[in-house]
């Protein structure tokens, strides 16, 4: 094998393969599977910010009252958690901790700076290498300006960095107005990394039944363009490590990701869809494609394809079909 390695968060990882948030890494038993695989690092099922507020209301609330003046207070509360589901997570990192010896990332999904930052310091102080926040809200209000809600996610991660000595990651939706704008400026902001893109669930119909369903759980293969696009755009400015996700199905999306400029890349869907053991056939074909090419270490290829390294830029830019590709015959 070449030499695989790489960082994640900042953090040195002994191959590019990080398992992403989901049910794969919400037992040992998963977690063990994953390591065994040849996994990098493991990022756990997320935690949610209602469960953590569900948690501290009962706990301390009824001292407090529940308006948003005691959130500073909640910062410094070093509360104990009681909470079944928060329990079990503190003690599914500390176990994992010594059944496996690669990074384990604690997740949350949180849509605003709230009591869940007293929750992460339970997260830190049971052993997680690093802690990666999903922070996203659909903007369904009409009358909230995009300013306003970019500055949630500024004002979170101002917050967690003064609190948490982990490195920390934020996982981003590709919806805002100026993404290359918010990828910049976040990944100057002091945090560790980006994760380039969350994929959400959709609802979908049911047209025989007249019913709302959930839309397609899993990726495609071919979803990871959207994430390459702004990986390429974004890597030569960034200010910390970038991470792909979404639609990295084969060792050719990887390859692709970090030609980009990305540090590593976050699977899930391929591992549903084909065991863990696609971990391991993707870095063999990692391997064997430095080898064809001539390179020994990732640092030799990242971002090679990036648009900063590119001597036709505007190609990043071309979104519309031009009438050259309109003609394009079947
Ligand atoms: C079954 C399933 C459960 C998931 N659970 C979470 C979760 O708890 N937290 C999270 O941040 N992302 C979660 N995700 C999103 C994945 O981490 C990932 O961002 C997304 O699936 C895109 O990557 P993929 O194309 O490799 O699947 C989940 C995805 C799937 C398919």
């Amino acid at each position: 094998m070449r030499n695989l390695e790489t960082t994640y968060l900042g953090l040195p990882i002994k191959n590019p393969i990080v398992v992403g948030s989901s049910g794969l890494a919400s037992t040992i038993g998963g977690i063990k599977k994953l390591a065994k695989a040849g996994a990098a690092a493991i990022v756990l099922k997320s935690v949610f910010e209602e469960e953590i507020k569900a948690e501290a209301e009962q706990t301390i609330g009824q001292q407090l009252g529940m308006d948003d003046n005691n959130l500073e207070f909640y910062d410094y509360y070093d509360y104990q958690v009681k909470n079944e589901v928060l329990e079990n997570y503190v003690s599914l990192i500390r176990e994992a901790k010594e059944s496996v010896d690669i990074p384990i990332i604690a997740s949350i999904n949180c849509s605003s700076y709230s009591e869940w930052v007293s929750f992460a310091h339970k997260i830190e102080e049971a052993g997680a290498d690093a802690i990666e926040l999903n922070i996203f809200k659909l903007p369904f209000g009409i009358k909230e300006e995009a300013g306003e809600i970019e500055k949630v996610y500024f004002d979170i991660v101002r917050k967690v960095k003064e609190r948490l000595s982990i490195p920390v990651g934020i996982k981003l939706a590709p919806y805002f107005t100026n993404l290359g704008n918010v990828i910049h400026r976040l990944s100057h902001s002091g945090i560790n990394g980006l994760i380039l893109f969350n994929r959400f669930t959709s609802v979908d119909y049911d047209i025989e039944n007249d019913q709302v369903i959930t839309g397609k759980v899993y990726s495609n293969a071919d979803d990871y363009v959207n994430s390459l696009r702004w990986i390429s755009i974004a890597s030569s400015q960034a200010g910390c490590d970038l991470v792909a996700s979404t639609g990295i199905q084969d060792y050719r999306a990887m390859v692709k990701m970090l030609m980009a400029g990305a540090s590593s890349v976050e699977v899930v869907s391929a591992i549903y869809k084909e065991g863990a053991e696609v971990i391991g056939a993707m870095l063999k074909e990692l391997d064997a494609w430095m080898v064809r090419r001539g390179v020994n270490s990732i640092n030799e290829f990242k971002g090679r394809l990036s648009q900063g390294a590119s001597a036709n830029p505007e190609v990043f830019e071309r979104v519309q079909f031009m009438r050259y590709f309109s003609g394009h015959k079947h």
